[in-house]
């Protein structure tokens, strides 16, 4: 079984959101404990896939910051990390045109890639930065992410790797954004319909 189809589904819990964030974050979906129970058990595949090859991680700006920290940290095998920026202009809980904010420094040409991004949603992302990359020649090229919403996929994509299955929520915390704000929370959480509807 590969590690896509050992994917966590999950539900919202009923556990108390912390008193600083109750105000705008109305469930917790991954509790803190959970998320390092899973990503423990993605690095062990990781690891085992990977030993003995020439490996570029990389990593897209900016939601992957506490994911990448905690997977990195648990990859045991030698290893190259450079970071991809990518942005989709829009605003809002929905994905619009998707502008490089920052290209790769290193050369990927023969080495095994392994992007790692926060979620996958429409696909769009992915799709755009797996076209861009195989074009510079990796040996082979997989794709790792934390959460995946397959009821918003809006063409065919699937990544190699994924943490936990979520339901069609916009979900905030653990590098997850709305509008910037959110990302230093340890869990990953529903943010309350307010904050997006009503003007800052
Ligand atoms: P696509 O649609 O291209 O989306 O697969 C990937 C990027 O969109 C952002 N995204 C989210 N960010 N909560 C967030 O904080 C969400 O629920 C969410 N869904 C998509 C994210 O930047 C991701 O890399």
């Amino acid at each position: 079984m590969n590690s896509a189809a050992s994917a966590v589904p999950v539900r919202l819990t009923d556990l108390p959101v912390p008193a600083p964030h109750a105000g705008d974050v109305d469930a917790v979906l991954i509790p803190a404990e959970q998320l390092q129970e899973r990503i423990t058990s993605l690095a062990a595949q990781i690891s085992a896939d990977y030993a003995g090859r020439d490996t570029v991680i990389v990593a897209l700006l900016s939601g992957t910051v506490m994911f990448l920290a905690d997977l990195l940290r648990r990859l045991e095998f030698p290893l190259r990390l450079d970071f991809m920026g990518v942005s989709s202009y829009g605003g809002g809980t929905e994905s619009g045109q998707l502008v490089y904010t920052k290209e790769l420094k290193l050369g990927i040409r023969g080495r095994h890639v392994l992007v790692v991004d926060d979620i996958l949603d429409t696909g769009k992302t992915l799709r755009s930065v797996t076209a861009k990359l195989a074009e510079l020649g990796p040996a082979s090229l997989k794709t790792c992410v934390l959460l995946d919403k397959p009821e918003r996929r809006t063409g065919r994509f699937d990544a190699d790797y994924v943490g936990f299955r979520i339901p069609n929520l916009f979900v905030v915390g653990y590098g997850l954004d709305y509008d910037e704000r959110y990302r230093n929370l340890p869990f990953v959480g529903v943010l309350k319909p307010h904050v997006y509807t009503e003007p800052a």
